[in-house]
């Protein structure tokens, strides 16, 4: 696991050998949509999991059968954002960590000529003021997609930011230190590059085709 900050952008490589080997399974063409979604529900399990791990808690007594033991919870439930449609594939991974968060949506679909973010649903509060917020998007290609996300919720006043990705390339990261957003990344691998069709090389194809088919 790595950690740099020296600009807005925290990134946090998640680098275990359970998270490779799911990711692995992620990767590999031969799998097939039913094991894909299985294996991105398992991944990015880990991946919330190690999202929440620096989150504030507040102390708790807790009463046991036998003896009053100090305990913690959550101090602000955090509000999960999927991007559509591939994020839908991580949002029961968080709700299974964290059941009692709230959900809003986003709907984003690259435009195939231009790979530019083609926003066809904001389903948001409309105050996000204080409200910590966890997007779930497994692909960071460009960065196009995760910012319209961003830029959606700093308008509603959301400043507590964490992305939680599967892949990403490099120059999807370099769009977000680019940008204005401060912000943590929690990501399974940043691989090598782009293609010129804006692929993650080697990526795993197009998650959300993976899980539900062509659009
Ligand atoms: C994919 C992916 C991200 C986006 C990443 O979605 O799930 O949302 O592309 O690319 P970017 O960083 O260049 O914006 P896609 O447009 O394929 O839509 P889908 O999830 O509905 O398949």
């Amino acid at each position: 696991m790595t950690s740099a900050s020296d600009d807005g952008v925290q990134v946090r490589v998640v680098d275990h050998p359970l998270t490779r080997a799911w990711l692995s399974i992620l990767r590999d063409q031969a799998t097939d949509n039913t094991a894909f979604r299985s294996a991105l529900a398992r991944l990015s399990q880990m991946l919330v999991y190690e999202a929440f791990a620096d989150v504030p808690v507040d102390d708790v007594d807790v009463q046991t059968p036998v003896a009053v033991a100090p305990g913690v919870k959550v101090t602000t439930p955090p509000l999960f954002v999927p991007v559509l449609r591939a994020g839908l594939g991580m949002l029961e991974s968080a709700l299974s960590v964290l059941p009692d968060s709230r959900i809003g949506f986003v709907g984003v679909g690259r435009d195939e000529e231009t790979a530019r973010p083609v926003e066809y649903l904001a389903s948001l509060p409309a105050d996000l003021t204080g409200q910590p917020v966890y997007v779930l998007d497994p692909m960071l290609a460009t960065g196009g997609s995760l910012i319209h996300t961003l830029d959606l919720l700093a308008e509603r006043g959301a400043t507590d930011l964490t992305a939680v990705c599967v892949v990403g390339a490099p120059e999807g990261v370099a769009a977000l230190r680019a940008s204005t957003h401060r912000l943590r990344l929690v990501i399974g691998a940043v691989d090598e590059h782009l293609n010129e069709d804006a692929f993650i090389v080697p990526g795993l194809g197009d998650a959300g085709d993976r899980q539900f088919g062509p659009r």
